[in-house]
């Protein structure tokens, strides 16, 4: 039976897989019999990753992608591509009035501009195939909400919020799709930095309509369909994936 989900013979370049939403999406998309590129800069994490992968034939690639060459190593080291999934993350909370442009630069470098160089080298070296899927994993930060101490990640966020929608009209002629998820609250290592304490986290929860956070693999299902071909007309779409939490 055709399964329009299935990965079977797709390769798929995952960032940030050592971590979170990253790692659950690569092990979820090779249960589904994709071939995996998984990345990311701790060694022992990613290994941990790898090894968890089904199926055989996977990659894994250490790359800090703010080092240029290791960026352009990256590139070189993959096969044509039939998904990218743009995920790598990270935050730092400050007030507006305490915006440095080391804090400003260090958020962009990572959620908007690696994304994006990353995309753009893998485009110009030809490595994303015909019918392509490329996934941001952007916030419902870039495009909903704002909250206290948030606006560094959350400016970073609405760029790619821009790039999606840009990004999709440009490449829709070379049916190369290109769609984001926008988490609320996953429970993974990114809110370790957040600075919030367990007691504001529980308070937080409260206030979902489905009364907790999510998890990482709930996101990854929401990529997997994304990369399929079963949302083969969707393309400049942002997917919100928050228990409701916009709503309100
Ligand atoms: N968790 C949430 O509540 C939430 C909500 C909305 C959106 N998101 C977004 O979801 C994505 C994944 O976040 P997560 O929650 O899974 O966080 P996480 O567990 O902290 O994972 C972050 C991943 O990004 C990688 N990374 C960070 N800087 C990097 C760099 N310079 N070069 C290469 N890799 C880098 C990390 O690699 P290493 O560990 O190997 O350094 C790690 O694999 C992020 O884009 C985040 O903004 C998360």
């Amino acid at each position: 039976m055709n399964n329009p989900f299935s990965l079977k013979g797709k390769t798929i370049l995952v960032t940030g897989a050592s971590s979170g939403i990253g790692q659950s999406t690569a092990i979820e998309c090779s249960k589904l019999g994709a071939k995996i590129i998984v990345t990311g800069r701790n060694e022992e994490r990613l290994l941990d990753t790898f090894n968890r992968l089904e199926g055989k034939g996977h990659i894994m690639i250490i790359a800090d992608l703010l080092d240029e060459d290791a960026l352009a190593k990256l590139v070189e080291a993959c096969p044509v591509l039939d998904g990218l999934v743009n995920n790598a993350g990270y935050t730092i909370m400050v007030p507006t009035n305490f915006i440095s442009r080391d804090k400003l630069m260090q958020v962009l470098e990572v959620n908007t501009i690696a994304p994006i160089m990353l995309t753009q080298q893998l485009l110009k070296k030809k490595k994303l195939g015909k019918g392509c899927s490329i996934v941001m994993t952007d916030s419902i930060s870039g495009v909903k909400i704002a909250s206290p101490g948030n606006v560094l990640y959350s400016t970073s966020k609405s760029a790619i919020n821009g790039f999606v929608k840009n990004a999709a009209l440009d490449l829709a002629g070379k049916n190369i799709r290109v769609n984001a998820v926008c988490p609320g609250m996953i429970v993974t290592h990114i809110l370790d930095d957040s600075a919030v304490s367990i007691e504001d986290m529980t308070e937080d929860m409260r206030k979902y309509p489905l009364k907790r956070y999510g998890r990482p693999e709930e996101v990854a299902y929401a990529i997997i369909y994304l990369l399929s071909s079963a949302s083969s007309f969707t393309t400049g779409t942002s997917l919100i994936i928050d228990g409701g939490f916009t709503l309100q």
